[in-house]
């Protein structure tokens, strides 16, 4: 699905040149991951493989976040204990398709992402040191701005592989964290069902604004 422009992957990878073309989405990838891509709002009751969840994760992660921290965590509800715990805590009207999704994804903005600095950004070390003296108050809006960005690359992701995604933030935040993340370290910011389709799966399409609603020029 992808239009690979002669050399162009060479040159991203190994030598890159300046000017060189970058690979560009085809119409069918484009409309996998936007333009027919929809919200589920049921689920059929196929299982989702570990193997497909663990690809999701290879592509999500690859997305940038500020100063590599990589602060999303992501918790997949599967089994009836795991369900019995989430559900009540959801509104109730996201109930029956979290019942009926096969699996679910608890992300989650970690606010001791900072233990990972000297790993994921090695020329910076003393950064470690910065956000611990910073303090969780001083760490959690950037967790959980980039673990945001990082939820939308993870929908992206689910879509490439093939999967429905239902997103939800109608659901008790608090509670989720203090049922699935006690310690505190974990905010819950998105709770994401997972699957492929059921039964009358999509709401009617809703607008989107118009280009020159959203776009500007400085
Ligand atoms: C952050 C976020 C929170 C959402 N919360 C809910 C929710 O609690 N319940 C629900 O039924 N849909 C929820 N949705 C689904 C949106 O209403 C839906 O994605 C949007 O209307 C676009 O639908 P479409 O992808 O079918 O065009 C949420 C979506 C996002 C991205």
């Amino acid at each position: 699905m992808v239009i690979e422009l002669a050399g162009t992957m060479t040159a991203l990878q190994d030598a890159p040149v300046s000017g060189a073309m970058l690979p560009v989405l085809d119409e069918d990838a484009r409309a996998l991951l936007f333009t027919d891509a929809r919200t589920a709002n049921s689920f059929a009751p196929d299982p989702v493989s570990d193997e497909t969840l663990a690809a999701v994760w290879e592509l999500a992660k690859w997305p940038p976040t500020a100063a590599n921290t990589q602060p999303l965590r992501v918790t997949f509800v599967r089994s009836a204990e795991g369900k019995a715990r989430l559900l009540p805590l959801l509104n109730e009207g996201n109930r029956a398709k979290t019942e009926a999704a096969p699996v679910v994804a608890l992300l989650a903005a970690d606010v001791d992402f900072h233990e990972f600095t000297e790993q994921t950004f090695p020329v910076r070390p003393e950064m470690k040191a910065n956000f611990d003296a910073a303090g969780v108050e001083g760490r959690e809006s950037m967790a959980r701005f980039n673990a945001t960005l990082q939820s939308a690359y993870f929908l992206l992701a689910a879509r490439a592989h093939g999967l429905a995604t239902g997103p939800m933030a109608g659901f008790d935040a608090d509670a989720v964290t203090a049922e699935f993340f006690p310690g505190g370290r974990y905010r819950t910011l998105l709770v994401v069902n997972l699957g492929l389709p059921g039964e009358n799966p999509w709401f009617d399409r809703l607008p989107r604004l118009a280009h020159d609603d959203v776009v500007s020029w400085a």
